[in-house]
């Protein structure tokens, strides 16, 4: 063997042993670096006649591109290597079974209040959303609701930080009825030129379109029970027109219980009750003739005739506007659907209760 195949020898033996990217290039100096063995090689030519040097040169090349090509071999072979071992600490197992990701569903609550929706749409209610924080004047005073009144004391409404024009704070709505003076104002400005027709027509003849809606959503109070809670929702119904009746309200809220409720063998009795803003007014109690909760009489709603202030302040004469309106408790409508006998479950979020809805 040859001095120069002893160099490429040893070359390939220095470049073997080097196990990290870093000792390569370490042995990468030593032969083709500025003070390498090739580069001394190269050095060593200049002594040489001008003969020997081509063949020398040529020789030397030769040698210098093996190694070359032995330093990039291993450079290649160390970094597959760290590949390697990369995979395998990386590696994934495809046949592990996967996390699944159970289907969700409706609250049983939303379930509810998409019933009550799509029945009272059926009847030709429009559905209204509002504010929940909520003017001193929407949720009180334009409900003919004197200052003083119980239903405004710090007890069971909650405030919050930020005053109205009027000096007053907001509160969490503790009741869906601003809505009915909310919607009011909404409807009449939409159909102005007909209301201002039917109050510019002596005869009486011509007539805007009546109110007719519901208003589902969340509503607050200082109050927490096994059938209070400090959220809760309620819907709130009204129906305004020139000749809407007590009577109205009989039948269509008796409709809308037998259909949620799915049964004919349920009665309803209006009792006789209290609501500034309404008059006269009537607490709405249904009785099952059948099944778990037979005989008892439970109530569901609060309503009444639309007190004559608040048609009023919706900006109507009450000589010539007449109707009901009414605010049930969705929440309670659920627990007596489902049989369900604390309210708290349906906000503590526990799956193992909530799933069993789906
Ligand atoms: N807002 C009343 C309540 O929260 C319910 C109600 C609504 C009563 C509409 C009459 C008419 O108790």
């Amino acid at each position: 063997m040859n001095e120069l195949d002893t160099l490429i020898e040893s070359a390939r033996t220095a470049f073997a042993a080097a196990a990290q990217p870093a000792d390569l290039e370490n042995a990468k100096a030593q032969f083709l670096g500025k003070a390498g063995r090739v580069t001394e090689l190269m050095r060593g030519m200049a002594a040489l006649p001008v003969e020997e040097k081509k063949s020398r040169g040529a020789a030397i090349n030769l040698a210098k591109q093996a190694i070359e090509t032995a330093l990039v071999e291993r450079r290649q072979a160390l970094a597959d290597a760290e590949l390697a071992v990369q995979l395998q600490a990386e590696a994934l197992d495809v046949t592990l079974p996967g996390r699944r990701r159970e289907p969700g569903g409706l609250h049983p609550v939303s379930r509810t209040l998409e019933r009550i929706e799509a029945i009272f749409s059926s009847m030709g209610f429009d559905v209204a959303d509002g504010p929940e924080i909520e003017s001193d004047w929407y949720s009180f005073t334009s409900l003919n609701n004197p200052p003083n009144h119980p239903a405004r004391s710090m007890q069971d409404t909650f405030y919050v930080d930020l005053r109205g024009e009027d000096g007053i704070p907001y509160n969490l709505r503790p009741h869906t009825s601003p809505m009915q003076v909310r919607y009011a104002h909404q409807h009449i400005k939409r159909h102005a030129a007909a209301f201002e027709a039917a109050a510019a027509d002596p005869t009486g003849n011509v007539k805007a379109p009546e109110i007719r809606v519901i208003a589902p959503g969340r509503t607050y109070r200082v109050d927490s029970d096994a059938t209070h809670s400090p959220m809760f929702h309620q819907c709130e119904g009204l129906w305004l027109g020139e000749n809407v009746s007590f009577k109205d309200l009989k039948v269509v809220f008796t409709d809308f219980c037998r259909t949620f409720f799915e049964s004919d063998d349920l009665v309803l009795r209006f009792r006789p009750s209290f609501f500034p803003f309404t008059e006269p007014s009537a607490e709405i109690d249904i009785q099952f003739q059948s099944g778990p909760l037979a005989g008892r009489w439970l109530e569901v709603a609060g309503s009444g005739q639309v007190h004559p202030n608040v048609v009023r302040h919706m900006g109507l004469d009450p000589e010539r506007y007449i109707g009901f309106a009414f605010g049930m408790g969705p929440d309670r409508l659920t627990m007596l659907r489902y049989g369900v006998n604390d309210l708290r479950l349906f906000f503590d979020g526990d799956l193992r209760f909530l799933s069993q809805f789906q």
